[in-house]
């Protein structure tokens, strides 16, 4: 899923952006800091391509920021020095051809939150869901007074609100790119409001583009209490709530899926599972009617990754247990290669899962309620993106293992 954020200088978009992606799971970006990138370049008399540093893994986003070899680089370039230069090149439509196809790099995959003054009318005119934010001119002034420490006094906020006035001409009169709400853009006035009043409708938006499967949903409501108490289970991390995920995930036992589909909520998973389960007559509908498909384990299945596509780019999870088979110690069996081709591609980021407490499959005592200890743990996404510089279907392969052993192993 992407989500567009465009509007107006100092309207909070980017408070707004990080606080939504945060609720939501998603990455956040800011577009303004592929231009104040380029600018810090222009200022020092360099010029790298920005494509290229993405591609060489030297540009990446990470939680807390975005680093440049290794080095943190937000604050350098949130500086006001860096932001003159940043409205100088972005007036140089090559440059912001640059910025734009960085930009859909960057995105690939998708789940992707990302603001900035022609994200959802140029760079993304197919997101899911685009926010133009607004915001009265004194309302903004005053915000930015208080932002720096100053006395909000009439003069001064005169003085601020008519600097912001002139950038929002200059932003909205612009030739290339200029700002302007997308025509199926949902427009919000955040004059009078706080950021978390703003956030609630923002979300409230995007969850009525989040799919549910109604049968599992009802399945965590009703049964879902009773196997959470029977298991004793408990969830570290958290499930995206919204966009689409290929979630991977050891398999210690037949229970791994429906279990953690008991923790996944509001989300549900539609798991690719073998084709042999669908063949019972009231299993097989029942499995179907609960988001579940079939695969054919042997050779390469290619109807059953259609289908997986397709959910994917309805924005669903599909739920995938990569080894195949069950490992009946929690060693971790050899993985099918296939899964590696979804990211590798560039068709979904990955969210890998690890489940412990199960091995050895249920077992007759298992009929007593506690017996057993279950952890779900959800760990850190896999982008396309953050495959480069290797980004083949080996080297994938190998990251996206090690990531659920090592979820696996901190249970
Ligand atoms: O949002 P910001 O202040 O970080 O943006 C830095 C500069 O880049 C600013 O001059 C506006 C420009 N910009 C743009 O022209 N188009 C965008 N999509 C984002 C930013």
């Amino acid at each position: 899923m992407i989500i567009t954020i465009d509007g107006v200088a100092g309207s909070g978009k980017s408070t707004l952006g990080r606080m939504l992606a945060d609720r939501l799971g998603l990455t956040f970006f800011s577009s303004g800091l592929l231009y104040r990138l380029k600018g810090l370049m222009a200022s020092r008399g360099e010029n790298i391509a920005l494509e290229d540093l993405v591609k060489k893994g030297r540009f990446r986003i990470k939680k807390d920021g975005v680093y440049l070899d290794g080095e943190k680089i937000d604050d350098v370039l949130q500086s006001e020095e860096v932001g003159k230069w940043a409205a100088k090149v972005a007036k140089d439509p090559s440059v912001r051809d640059e910025v734009n196809a960085t930009l859909k790099l960057l995105a690939e995959g998708g789940n992707f939150v990302v603001d900035g003054r022609d994200m959802g009318t140029v760079v993304f005119p197919n997101a899911k869901v685009k926010f133009y934010i607004d915001a009265d001119v004194m309302e903004r002034a005053r915000r930015r007074v208080l932002q720096l420490g100053l006395e909000p006094t009439e003069e001064i906020l005169r003085e601020f609100a008519e600097k912001i006035a002139a950038r929002d001409r200059a932003d909205k009169e612009r030739e290339i790119a200029p700002l302007k709400p997308a025509d199926d853009a949902i427009i919000i006035d955040t004059t009078g409001m706080t950021p978390e009043e703003a956030v609630d409708i923002m979300e409230k938006h995007v969850m009525k583009h989040v799919p549910r499967v109604p049968l599992q949903a009802f399945a965590q409501k009703t049964i879902g209490p009773i196997l959470r108490g029977w298991f004793r289970m408990s969830l570290h991390g958290r499930f995206p709530k919204a966009g689409r995920w290929l979630m991977i995930f050891n398999h210690i036992s037949g229970w791994d899926p429906p279990l953690i589909a008991m923790v996944s909520m509001p989300r549900q998973i539609e798991y690719m599972a073998k084709k042999e389960l669908f063949q019972y007559p009231i299993l097989g509908s029942l499995l179907y009617k609960l988001g579940a498909f079939p695969v054919d384990r042997e050779g390469k299945d290619v109807r059953a990754v259609r289908e997986a596509i397709r959910r994917l780019r309805q924005e669903r999870i599909v739920g995938l247990a990569p080894e195949a088979h069950r490992s009946y110690d929690g060693k971790m069996l050899p993985w099918y290669p296939g899964v590696s081709y979804f990211v590798v591609k560039g068709i979904t980021p990955v969210l890998p899962v690890a489940i412990k407490g199960l091995e050895g499959g249920v077992k007759w005592r298992d009929i007593i309620p506690g017996m057993r200890k279950v952890k779900v743990g959800v760990g850190e996404p896999v982008y396309p993106r953050d495959l480069y510089p290797h980004r083949d279907m080996e080297s994938a392969l190998e990251l996206l293992k090690e990531r659920v052993q090592m979820l696996y192993d901190s249970l």
